[in-house]
């Protein structure tokens, strides 16, 4: 029956949340990383976020892994990714073999494919601000930010601490309490006064 309604819905609106698609942390910093603007990606790629996939590569996190009993390294399980890179699972970051992450150009450069995949590891942008690819061009933010474009119809959430403890909660192996107003303080990366 779920099925079918949702199949309805689909039918009837053409939209569903699983339209918009994952561009990654890279395709934000072009328009925001301005310091009169509040430098947000500077923030967030000096932040705790940024190398949340990195920290699977660690001597703690094989640790873990071993105690666990994964079958894989810390970085390749899904037990561990779904919360240190950004959409893992609903068509964001993905396991990748050596041979992908190895890939290089003619120039002997990164693909464009590791440096998309690069840009999706770690909690970046859109693991709190949603999936970017309806909202990312210059008009529709400017209609969001103005009013005139509700920010949900093209996918920009409303980060709240409800969305913090998707992740931040005692499924994590190093859970440590989460008080919102405190830790929010810690990624903040808000407009200057006066923007609004
Ligand atoms: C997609 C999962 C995810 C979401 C959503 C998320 N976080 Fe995190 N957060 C992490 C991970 C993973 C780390 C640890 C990164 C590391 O150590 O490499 C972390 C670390 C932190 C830290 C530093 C460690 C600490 O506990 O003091 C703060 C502060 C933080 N997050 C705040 C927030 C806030 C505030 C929100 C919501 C607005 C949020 N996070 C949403 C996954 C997430
Ligand atoms: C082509 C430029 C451009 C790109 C790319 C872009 N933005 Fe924006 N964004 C803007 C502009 C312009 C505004 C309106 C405020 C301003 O003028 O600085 C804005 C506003 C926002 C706001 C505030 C909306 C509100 O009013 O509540 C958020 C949040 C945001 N962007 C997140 C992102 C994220 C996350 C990405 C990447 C997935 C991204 N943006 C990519 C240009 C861009
Ligand atoms: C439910 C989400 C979630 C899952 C699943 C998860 N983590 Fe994390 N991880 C976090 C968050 C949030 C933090 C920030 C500190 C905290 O509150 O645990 C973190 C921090 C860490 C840290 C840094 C520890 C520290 O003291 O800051 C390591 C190492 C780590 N995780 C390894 C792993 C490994 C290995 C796995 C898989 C076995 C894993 N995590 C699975 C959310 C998660
Ligand atoms: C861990 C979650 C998290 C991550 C990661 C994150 N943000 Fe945010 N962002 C927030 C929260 C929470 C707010 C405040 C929302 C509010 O005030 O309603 C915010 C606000 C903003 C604003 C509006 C600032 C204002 O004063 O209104 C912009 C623009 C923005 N983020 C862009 C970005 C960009 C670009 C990135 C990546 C480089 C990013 N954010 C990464 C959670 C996050």
């Amino acid at each position: 029956m779920r099925i079918i309604l949702m199949a309805l819905v689909v039918l009837v609106t053409g939209s569903f949340a699983g339209d918009f698609d994952y561009i990654g942390s890279s395709k934000c910093k072009a328009c925001h990383k301005k310091a009169a603007d509040g430098e947000q990606y500077q923030k967030w790629e000096a932040g705790p976020h940024a190398g949340a996939y990195e920290t699977l590569k660690s001597e703690e996190s094989a640790k873990i892994a071993k105690g666990k009993g994964l079958k894989v390294p810390a970085y390749e399980a899904p037990e561990c990714l779904k919360c240190h890179t950004t959409g893992f699972g609903e068509g964001g970051f993905e396991v990748k073999g050596a041979d992908f992450w190895s890939a290089v150009t003619e120039k002997g450069e990164p693909t464009k494919e590791v440096k998309f995949m690069t840009s999706l590891a770690g909690v970046g942008c859109e693991s709190c601000h949603g999936a970017g690819s309806e909202y990312k061009s210059k008009k529709t933010m400017e209609g969001v930010f103005s009013g005139s474009i509700d920010a949900a119809s093209v996918g920009l959430l409303a980060p709240d601490e409800k969305l913090c403890k998707t992740c931040h909660n005692a499924e994590s192996p190093t859970y440590k309490v989460f008080v919102f107003a405190e830790k929010s303080k810690k990624i903040a990366h808000p407009y200057p006064a006066g923007k609004r």
